[in-house]
C-alpha cells in the first residue's frame, strides 16, 4: 500500500489496549491482594458462567511473548494499566516492589521493541480494602488514589510519555454503583453521584501528583467513555431526557474537569436524589486542573426517552441494567428520569449498535466544546462471534471492518480539524469482558483459554498493514 486513500497526519499513535484484571490473571503472587473485581466476580450470580480473572489471559507469565507478539503484528504504542492491588496492595501503605517491577519490566520490553507504553492508572481494580472502607463513597479514596498515582509516577515516568489517571469513571459510577451490574455491585442512584464526584476528585488529586513526581515533558490525561447522546423522538420529554442523559454521562465529568463546576441543570435535575453534600469547598479547585489530552472511548451510540409509567411498569421490581447491552428500554443508570431506548442494528455480540458516523459526531462535538485540548481515541473495538477455521485462522471480516469503518470516522473528524492524536484498538487479547466473562471476545488476537495460544485473527493483520501504511 503506498498511497493510502486514508492517509493519518504524521505522528498519529497507532496502538492496541488491554486492562490488567481482564488480562494479568495471577491474582495471589508476588504479593497483590484482592480488588473489587476478584471479590465480586467470586460472588455467585455477578459474572456470566461464574468467569474470574483468576488466570484471565496468563498475561502476568506470558508478558514477554505478549509484546513479541506485538512487535511481529507491527503495534507501534500499547495502553495497559497498572493493578492498585499489585502495587499498594492494602490500598494504601506499603509499596509492593514486585508488583511495581513487573510494570517496569513491562515498559523496558516494550521500548526495546519499538512500542511506546501508554500508562492507565485505574482500570477499575479498587483494592478491597479501599471498598471496606467505603470504596468510591468515602471522600479519602480520592487521596489514597493520589498516593498511588504518585508510586507509579515515580517508577515510570522517566520511561512512559503518558500517564491517565481513570479509566471511564462512568462505568465505576454508575455501573458500580446505581445499575450494580460491575464491581461492587451497589444498586443506588444518589450513591453513583456521590462515587463520580470523588472519581473527578482522585482523577485532580491524582494529576497534581504525578505533575509533583513526573518530568515536565510526560504528559497527564483522563479517559472518558462519552456517550453520543440521541433522543428517541422529538417530543419535548424525550429531548429533555436526551439533555439530562448528556450532563450525567459526559458534562458531570467534562465540566467539573475541565470548566471548574458542576452544571446546574445536573445539580436541579438530580437534587430529589441527593442534596451534594459530599462537594466539599475547594474541590472544584482541586478537580479543574490542566490536563494535557483526553481519551475517549467509543463502541456504539447511546438512544434515550423520558422514563413514563407505562416504561416503570414493564420493568421487573429494582430492574437495571447497563445501556449499551440491553436489548429493550431500561433505566438509564444514576436517574428515575431517563429511560435507554431500543437502537436498530448492525449489531455487535454485545448487541451495541454499529454506527461509525456517530463516533465522527461526537469528536466534532467535543472539540468545538473544547477546540485546544487534544485528543486521543483511547478504546473502539467490537466483540463478535468469532469461528476457529480448521487452518486454525479467525476470518473475522466483521470486526476488520468494525475496525476499518471507525478509524475511517476518526479520519473524518480529523479532516473537518479535530486533533485527534491517536487510536487505540480494544482490545490486543481476547480478555475478561467484566460481568460477561469470556464469552465476548474483543481481541484481534484470540486466545484458546484453555492451552493460552494466541492466534493472530485477520483484524490483526490488515491493522498492522494500516500501520505500516500510515493508512489504508
Ligand atoms: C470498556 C472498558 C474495557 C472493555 C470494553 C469492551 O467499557 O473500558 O475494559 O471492557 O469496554
Amino acid at each position: 500500500m503506498s498511497n493510502p486513500a486514508r492517509q493519518f497526519p504524521p505522528g498519529f499513535v497507532w496502538g492496541a489496549a488491554t486492562a490488567a484484571y481482564q488480562i494479568e490473571g495471577a491474582i495471589d503472587e508476588d504479593g497483590r491482594l484482592p480488588s473489587i473485581w476478584d471479590t465480586f466476580s467470586h460472588t455467585p450470580g455477578k459474572v456470566a458462567n461464574g468467569d474470574t480473572g483468576d488466570v484471565a489471559c496468563e498475561h502476568y507469565h506470558r508478558m514477554p511473548a505478549d509484546v513479541a507478539l506485538m512487535k511481529d503484528l507491527g503495534l507501534r504504542a500499547y495502553r495497559f494499566s497498572t493493578a492498585w492491588p499489585r502495587i499498594v496492595p492494602a490500598g494504601s501503605g506499603a509499596v509492593n516492589q514486585a508488583g511495581l517491577d513487573f510494570y517496569s519490566r513491562l515498559v523496558d520490553e516494550l521500548l526495546a521493541a519499538g512500542i511506546t507504553p501508554y500508562v492507565t492508572l485505574y482500570h477499575w481494580d479498587l483494592p478491597q480494602a479501599l471498598d471496606d472502607a467505603g470504596g468510591w463513597l468515602n471522600r479519602d479514596t480520592a487521596s489514597r488514589f493520589a498516593e498511588y498515582a504518585a508510586v507509579v509516577g515515580r517508577a515510570l515516568g522517566d520511561r512512559v510519555p503518558m500517564f491517565t489517571t481513570l479509566n471511564e469513571p462512568w462505568c465505576s459510577a454508575y455501573l458500580g454503583y446505581a445499575s450494580g451490574v460491575h464491581a461492587p455491585g451497589h444498586r443506588s442512584n444518589a450513591e453513583s453521584l456521590a462515587a463520580a464526584h470523588h472519581l473527578n476528585l482522585a482523577h485532580g488529586l491524582g494529576t497534581t501528583a504525578l505533575r509533583s513526581v513526573l518530568p515536565q515533558s510526560v504528559q497527564v490525561a483522563l479517559t472518558l467513555n462519552l456517550a453520543h447522546v440521541r433522543p428517541a423522538t422529538d417530543s419535548p420529554a424525550d429531548l429533555d431526557a436526551a439533555r439530562h442523559a448528556d450532563a450525567l454521562s459526559n458534562r458531570i465529568f467534562l465540566e467539573p474537569v475541565l470548566d471548574g463546576h458542576y452544571p446546574a441543570d445536573l445539580l436541579a435535575d438530580t437534587a430529589h436524589l441527593t442534596d451534594w453534600s459530599f462537594l466539599h469547598d475547594g474541590d472544584l479547585k482541586s478537580i479543574n486542573v490542566p490536563i494535557d489530552a483526553l481519551g475517549i472511548n467509543y463502541y456504539s451510540p447511546t438512544r434515550v426517552q423520558a422514563a413514563t409509567p407505562e416504561l416503570w411498569d414493564q420493568m421487573p421490581r429494582g430492574f437495571v441494567n447497563d445501556p449499551q447491552s440491553a436489548p429493550g428500554p431500561t433505566p438509564y443508570p444514576g436517574t428515575d428520569l431517563v429511560f435507554s431506548a431500543p437502537q436498530d442494528g448492525p449489531y455487535t455480540a454485545m448487541g451495541w449498535r454499529v454506527e461509525p458516523a456517530s463516533l465522527t459526531e461526537l469528536l466534532v462535538d467535543v472539540h468545538s466544546r473544547y477546540p485546544d485540548l487534544p485528543l486521543l481515541v483511547t478504546e473502539n473495538g467490537a466483540a463478535y462471534e468469532d469461528v476457529l477455521s480448521p487452518d486454525g485462522a479467525v476470518h473475522d471480516g466483521d470486526r476488520l471492518a468494525y475496525v476499518r469503518d471507525h478509524l475511517a470516522a476518526i479520519h473524518d473528524a480529523i479532516g473537518s480539524g479535530v486533533d485527534v492524536r491517536g487510536y487505540f484498538l480494544w482490545s490486543l487479547l481476547d480478555n475478561f469482558e467484566w460481568a460477561l466473562g469470556y464469552g465476548k471476545r474483543f481481541g484481534v488476537v484470540h486466545v484458546d483459554y484453555e492451552t493460552q495460544l494466541r492466534t493472530p485473527k485477520d483484524s490483526a493483520r490488515w491493522y498492522g498493514a494500516a500501520i505500516t501504511a500510515g493508512g489504508f
